[in-house]
């Protein structure tokens, strides 16, 4: 059996193997990505606790949720937010940058969480990690909820509709960012904005528009 790499492990082989890039059509944040070199499949050879390398990819729901947060900072200026599902910590800078008070990047991905902490320092911010499913438990004590690219499964989505639906009724503002996948729970959004920027998988020249909604 294969032994899973040490966090300071992890961080080496990101910063070897996944350049540093501009993401488009949010080009003020810089991320470690994924490139042809950078051996996803040896690395889940290697470690059985790789998982879904979500983390080396931006996500349509993201872009959106990002550009939004930067281009109207009022939504985050000032305010405790946490970023579910975080990835690679796009929505989480984004918030840094736009002014939040403090902001909690969670996700159960351990290397999401070691990326995160890479490219909160490569953009000069400062996020909190937390390695955790907040889903089942209470509402968090932040003021504003993002939620970038989290509705592609459908149990997941189940899961994550009825820990909003708790955040709500504790008085926290919840702002989704989507592509409109098909678990997305449209009877409870109401769409805010829309961005050109396309999804994972998609060439550069592809302005697919992405949504951001108010859930509630
Ligand atoms: C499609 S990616 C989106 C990443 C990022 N929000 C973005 O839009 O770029 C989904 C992320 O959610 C994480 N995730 C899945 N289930 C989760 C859960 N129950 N709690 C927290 N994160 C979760 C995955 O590990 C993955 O990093």
């Amino acid at each position: 059996m294969s032994e899973s790499p040490s966090e300071h492990d992890i961080a080496q082989l990101i910063r070897a193997r996944f350049p540093v890039e501009p993401v488009r059509s949010v080009p003020e944040i810089r991320l470690h990505r994924a490139a042809r070199t950078s051996g996803l499949s040896r690395m889940a050879e290697a470690d059985a606790g790789f998982g879904n390398p979500y983390w080396t990819h931006v996500w349509g729901g993201g872009l959106a949720l990002a550009r939004h947060v930067l281009d109207h900072r009022e939504v985050v200026a000032d305010k405790r937010v946490l970023d579910l599902g975080t990835g690679s910590g796009l929505v989480a800078i984004a918030a840094a940058m736009a002014g939040a008070r403090d902001v909690i990047a969670a996700d159960v991905d351990r290397y999401a969480i070691v990326a995160v902490e890479l490219n909160a320092a490569v953009n000069d911010v400062r996020i909190e990690t937390l390695l955790a499913d907040l889903t089942a438990g209470p509402a968090p004590d932040v003021d504003v909820v993002l939620v970038g690219d989290l509705f592609y499964e459908a149990e997941l989505a189940l899961r994550v509709t009825a820990f909003l639906d708790r955040c709500v009724a504790a008085g926290v503002s919840v702002l989704v960012g989507d592509p409109r996948r098909a678990f997305l729970p449209m009877e409870r959004l109401e769409l805010v904005a829309e961005y050109p920027g396309g999804d994972f998988g998609s060439g550069p020249d592809d302005v697919a528009m992405n949504a951001v909604f108010v859930f509630g």
